[in-house]
């Protein structure tokens, strides 16, 4: 997926597209342009790579200034990641710009109809289509018209900015299954981008657009319209609480450990409000569904992608077994395409930080076709899971712009334990007291995730010289920490490139024991929980074979150093706490390694931080 920004008004447009595109360069980091306005002609810059490559060509000391313009920061899904392929992208007469995010899925048979009409292209994109359709249906000087035209022909997503020398004073913004939010500035002007954060540093007065809707944008004002009849629509500007220091790193040396050690706080904003633990009674006024629709539900289906799908394996855990709701947990992308035994008696649940992950996007809207009610548990407000969802859970865990997800999964975590007290109730499945004791142990997580994370870091620094240089890594988990196995194997792999693997620990005799010896590291989740007994054997079966064990395990437990020096002790919490709490070393241990190893450690390589293509 690709960042998009845009400005029209009063403040000099190089710094603010810049600004912005600094702000969504996490979304993809292939290549990056900007184009303005100057003396009735269009400026542009583009360069391969990351932003700083673009930054050090546009030099604001040559610019006069202008007061309009778009950017654009690309994560490649057409064409190679070149000059030639980065936007903004032209038409012929160079006259009308675009920058695009998402995909334009009948673009050839359109690019050879534009060929056949004389139209020369530049680039191997799909977007590029889009400036030369604008300019084949450019008459006079309606620009929305244009537009309008140009997009009934096109199947696919995007976010969309057009700008155009006809009305130097206007940019377009389009959005079609693309993230797209306005900025109102307060120092009148509005902007477009594809994501909160790049409006931050200068608003936080925010227009979401809904899909297929268009916005005409100048200095002083902004009109909405319906994208396929062009009747004009009205939308409220809304406040976001973000400030941009959210956004920053906080003095953190990546996003990554600020969004760590964010995680008690995340956690806190996630379930404040939310319970009452004198009566137990967990209130989700935005989840929109009736106790008449609850008492419909017998079956629920969990869809996700990534790290949210393994907060869906352990919420099925915690749901069957105090709810007593059969729970069926899909990855988003096997969801769409296998035959569904859904109906009006399921409830799905799309698992999403982003709220715009293409797959699980797909899924939920698949599931509302065969008659499923829909909720969402989501980070990002006004994002299109939510507006497509009957209802949504947010967590309130703020931008999280490290790509490798770690406050938003604890966040989701919390959310989705809030989400089974409340089933629980909702289904007389859970009595009061019970409520309360779970509730009182979901937020007392908060404080000792805050007062271990110092520890576990400089513990597990001091054991990252014996692991940074690892091939290979296995982590394994029973139960509950079996979810949180397979999570610290992705930490791992995505920001270390270290192959990592997560098995649930029963499943090593069946074929993965043969990958043991001296060289292959096993992280082991052991808490004193219901398995642990069978957990221990495990760990024994990989010491016999002279596996190299660290063992995360519950403070006090002395067994487990006879079994390796590598221990990291965490406090003993209520059993169902542990998925929460176990996540934490597993995200320090990839964090540190990668750091070790020289990583790139918020913006790994071929990533993005949301995958809104399929
Ligand atoms: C997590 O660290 C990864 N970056 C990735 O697996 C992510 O969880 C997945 O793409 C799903 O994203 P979403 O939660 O925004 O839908």
């Amino acid at each position: 997926m690709c960042g998009i920004v845009g400005y029209v008004g009063p403040r000099r447009i190089v710094p603010v597209v810049l600004e912005g595109l600094r702000r969504l360069e996490y979304r993809g980091y292939d290549s990056a342009g900007i184009v303005y306005l100057q003396d009735g002609r269009l400026v542009k810059y583009r360069a391969a790579g990351k932003l700083s490559n673009l930054e050090a060509m546009v030099d604001e000391a040559i610019v006069a200034p202008s007061h309009i313009g778009l950017g654009h920061t690309r994560w490649a899904t057409h064409g190679a990641p070149t000059t030639e392929n980065a936007h903004p992208h032209s038409d012929c007469s160079g006259n009308l710009v675009v920058v695009h995010n998402g995909i334009i899925e009948n673009y050839h048979s359109l690019r050879e109809e534009l060929l056949a009409k004389g139209h020369r292209f530049s680039s191997e994109t799909d977007t590029e289509v889009l400036a030369h359709l604008i300019e084949e249906y450019l008459s006079g000087d309606d620009l929305v018209a244009a537009v309008r035209k140009a997009l009934t022909r096109v199947e696919g997503s995007y976010a969309l900015g057009v700008l155009w020398t006809g009305r130097p004073d206007t940019l377009i913004a389009v959005r079609n299954h693309s993230p797209l939010v306005l900025g109102v500035d307060d120092e009148s002007g509005s902007f477009l981008a594809s994501d909160i954060p790049a409006l931050l540093p200068f608003t936080k007065q925010v227009i979401f657009l809904e899909d297929l809707e268009l916005a005409v944008l100048t200095a002083s004002s902004r009109t909405f319209y319906s994208l396929k009849t062009g009747v004009e629509i009205f939308r409220v500007v809304k406040t976001i609480e973000w400030n941009a220091a959210m956004a920053e790193k906080g003095g953190y040396r990546h996003f990554m450990l600020k969004e760590i050690f964010e995680q008690p706080q995340a956690i806190i904003n996630t379930v404040s409000g939310r319970i009452d633990l004198e009566t137990g009674v967990v209130e989700l006024p935005e989840i929109h569904l009736s106790a008449e629709d609850l008492r419909e539900i017998d079956r629920i289906f969990l869809v996700a992608c990534g790290t949210s799908w393994h907060a869906a394996l352990v919420a099925k855990y915690w749901i069957e077994h105090w709810v007593g709701i059969p729970v069926e947990v899909d990855i988003a992308s096997e969801f769409r395409y296998r035959k569904l035994l859904i109906n009006e008696r399921v409830l799905t649940v799309a698992i999403s930080q982003s709220g715009e992950t293409a797959d699980t996007l797909a899924g939920i809207r698949l599931a509302k076709k065969l008659g499923s009610k829909i909720i969402t548990i989501c980070n990002v407000v006004g994002s299109t899971m939510t507006r497509e969802a009957d209802g949504t859970v947010y967590t309130h865990a703020g931008p999280e712009i490290g790509v490798a997800s770690t406050k938003a999964f604890t966040a989701q975590l919390a959310a989705l334990f809030l989400f089974t007290l409340y089933l629980g109730e909702q289904k007389k499945a859970i009595g009061v007291e019970k409520r309360k004791e779970l509730g009182q142990a979901l937020i007392g997580i908060a404080a000792i995730i805050e007062t271990e994370l110092p520890r576990l870091q400089e513990e597990i620094k001091a054991l990252v010289d014996s692991y940074y240089d690892c091939r290979d890594f296995l982590f394994i988990g029973r139960g509950l920490n079996f979810p949180i196995a397979l999570e610290g194997a992705l930490k791992l792999k995505e920001i270390s490139y270290i192959h990592a693997e997560g098995y649930a620990a029963g499943e090593l005799k069946h074929g993965p024991i043969a990958l043991i010896d001296k060289e292959m590291p096993v992280l082991a989740l052991v808490p004193r929980d219901a398995v642990y007994q069978k957990s221990i054997s495990n760990v024994e079966e990989i010491k016999a074979r002279q596996g190299r064990l660290i063992l995360l395990g519950t403070q006090g437990d002395s067994h487990l150093q006879t079994i390796t020096n590598d221990v990291l002790y965490l406090p003993q919490v209520h059993e169902e706490m542990n998925p929460i709490l176990y996540t934490i070393p597993a995200q320090l241990l990839a964090y540190e390694i990668a750091v070790r190893r020289g990583c790139d450690v918020d913006q790994p390589r071929n990533l993005a931080k949301s995958v809104t293509v399929e």
